[in-house]
């Protein structure tokens, strides 16, 4: 166990060696009165499953939605892929935000299109990301690595809750990202459904390679997917470290979410 842990230790430290996919730097975001970030650092490695881990309320959904600017942050740096987020003209932030899966809070498919019609919207929208592949073959493998290839011609209000979920995963899957920022991916689920879920976070992150944010409020989903896991705290990145550190942490703050 000691020598996973070191192992763990030795590969985040590799890759923090390499250049950051998304680097955020003293990010602020206030809805009125209300202060919900308040001097985020934050950076993401290739090839990592970073868990921000906070509770309900603590502004995890509206960070990942100023990374990829859906919300403006008010201040600070928010870089991903080497661009200057806040900086980007409307092209290169289209063309940044393609690489950027983005599985939102809920499943969010569109009720009165079919799974396929799902499916083929981004591509649609980012024709360039074919790869000059039949968007068919796309389309059909995207819903294969998930299993659920034969849902092609359902319809939203056909799926259960854990199979939305998973159609939502190949739309974001379909366009090649090369970041996937997942928010609470497993929420709502039932305890086997969610463990599906995060078996397929791992899949994903073995067999496509990418680099992945994952939110959520769930110890379990932490343990299992993060390489790394940052506490989110009155707004701030309060304690980082693998699941095992932090369990090991004193910190009464900490130790709260292992109760
Ligand atoms: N568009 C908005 N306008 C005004 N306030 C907002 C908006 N979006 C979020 N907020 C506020 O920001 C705070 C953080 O919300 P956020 O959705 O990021 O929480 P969360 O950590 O994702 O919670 P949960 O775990 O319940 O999903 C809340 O107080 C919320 O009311
Ligand atoms: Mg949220």
């Amino acid at each position: 166990m000691i020598n996973a842990l070191k192992k763990e230790a030795i590969r985040i430290n590799e890759r923090k060696k390499s250049q950051p996919l998304i680097s955020l730097q003293q990010v602020y975001k206030s809805f009125g009165a209300t202060q919900v970030l308040r001097g985020i650092d934050l950076e993401l490695f290739e090839g990592e499953n970073l868990v921000i881990i906070g509770k309900s309320g603590s502004g995890k959904s509206v960070l990942l939605k100023c990374i990829v600017r859906l919300l403006e942050a008010d201040s600070g740096n928010i870089s991903v892929l080497g661009q200057d987020m806040l900086e980007v003209d409307q092209y290169t932030l289209d063309r940044l935000r393609a690489q950027i899966g983005f599985l939102f809070q809920g499943s969010a498919l569109y009720d009165s299109m079919t799974v396929k019609e799902n499916l083929l919207f981004p591509l649609r929208r980012h024709p360039e990301r074919l790869f000059g592949e039949d968007e068919d073959d796309l389309v059909y493998d995207a819903l294969d690595s998930v299993g659920l290839a034969h849902t092609i011609d359902l319809m939203p209000e056909e799926l259960s809750g854990g199979m939305k979920r998973r159609v939502a995963l190949a739309r974001t899957l379909i366009l090649r990202p090369k970041i996937i920022l997942y928010d609470e991916p497993t929420s709502g689920l039932d305890p086997i459904t969610a463990k599906e879920i995060m078996e397929l976070i791992l899949e994903i992150q073995r067999t496509r390679h990418a680099a992945a944010v994952i939110i959520t409020h769930d110890m379990y989903c932490a343990q299992m997917v993060a390489n790394r896991v940052v506490m989110l705290i009155d707004g701030r990145n309060y304690a980082e470290g693998t699941f095992d550190e932090l369990s090991r942490s004193r910190d009464p703050r900490v130790r709260a979410f292992f109760k």
